[in-house]
């Protein structure tokens, strides 16, 4: 991604229909020491993505993130005002956001997952996210793909119920220990909670047909 030609020949050979774009920088706390390395891969990366993509034509699937959003209330719904992120991570996100907006065929997803178990020994109990364990959330997403020619939106919240990340994490692992976000290394958002009744209404409708 990083490197054009590798993209130009990838796309040449396989002739996709739609990119799913889900390569990222994604650590969080360590996109704070290395700025470079994200912007590069993020947004650098996700711009020469978009250009061979605007060359041949092709519908780009970008899988963000609900830290696109300040988390001063939550419950997000798509076309709120996206900002002030709280992060690096976040920054390089929304900005190669608007670089997938350029192209004319495109669905930007914000999403927010764990791998199951919780991974960790600590979990926030003042983080408020729409986070959901990968194996919940990755079917909805890839069902949502899969029914990419009837989504009438540029930009859908696909993501479990509001949930703190200690309640996320104790369904999984009863032994993690509740924790502050103030005792991250990062600043973290209070509540990026992504309201996804588009996405639920859209189900809904497929489930019905
Ligand atoms: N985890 C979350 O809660 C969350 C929430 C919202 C959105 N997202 C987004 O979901 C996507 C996947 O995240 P994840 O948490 O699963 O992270 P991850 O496990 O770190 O996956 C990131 C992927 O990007 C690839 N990658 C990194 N640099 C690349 C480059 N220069 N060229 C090509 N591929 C590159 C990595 O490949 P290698 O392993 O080979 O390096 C890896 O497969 C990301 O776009 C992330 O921003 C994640």
């Amino acid at each position: 991604m990083t490197v054009p030609p590798t993209i130009a020949e990838t796309l040449r050979k396989h002739r996709p229909d739609v990119i799913i774009h889900a390569a990222a920088y994604a650590d969080v706390a360590g996109a704070e020491r290395d700025r470079e390395h994200c912007w590069h891969t993020n947004v650098v990366g996700t711009r020469n993505l978009v250009r061979n993509a605007a060359l041949a034509g092709m519908f780009v699937v970008y899988i963000s993130t609900d830290y696109v959003f300040s988390g001063e209330r939550g419950d997000y719904r798509e076309d709120d005002t996206p900002g002030p992120v709280r992060n690096y991570y976040a920054l390089s996100k929304l900005v190669a956001e608007e670089s997938v907006r350029t192209l004319p065929r495109h669905l930007i997803i914000r999403t927010s997952f764990r791998a199951a178990p919780w991974p960790y020994a600590v979990a926030y109990s003042d983080l408020y996210t729409s986070q959901e364990y990968l194996d919940v959330v990755a079917p909805e997403i890839a069902l949502a793909i899969a029914h990419l020619a009837d989504v009438p939106y540029e930009t859908l919240h696909i993501a479990g119920p509001r949930t703190s990340a200690y309640e996320l994490a104790r369904k999984t692992r009863p032994d993690v220990r509740a924790a502050s976000r103030a005792e991250s290394t990062v600043e973290l958002p209070a509540d990026v909670s992504l309201n996804t009744s588009l996405w639920r209404a859209l189900r809904r409708t497929w489930r019905d047909q």
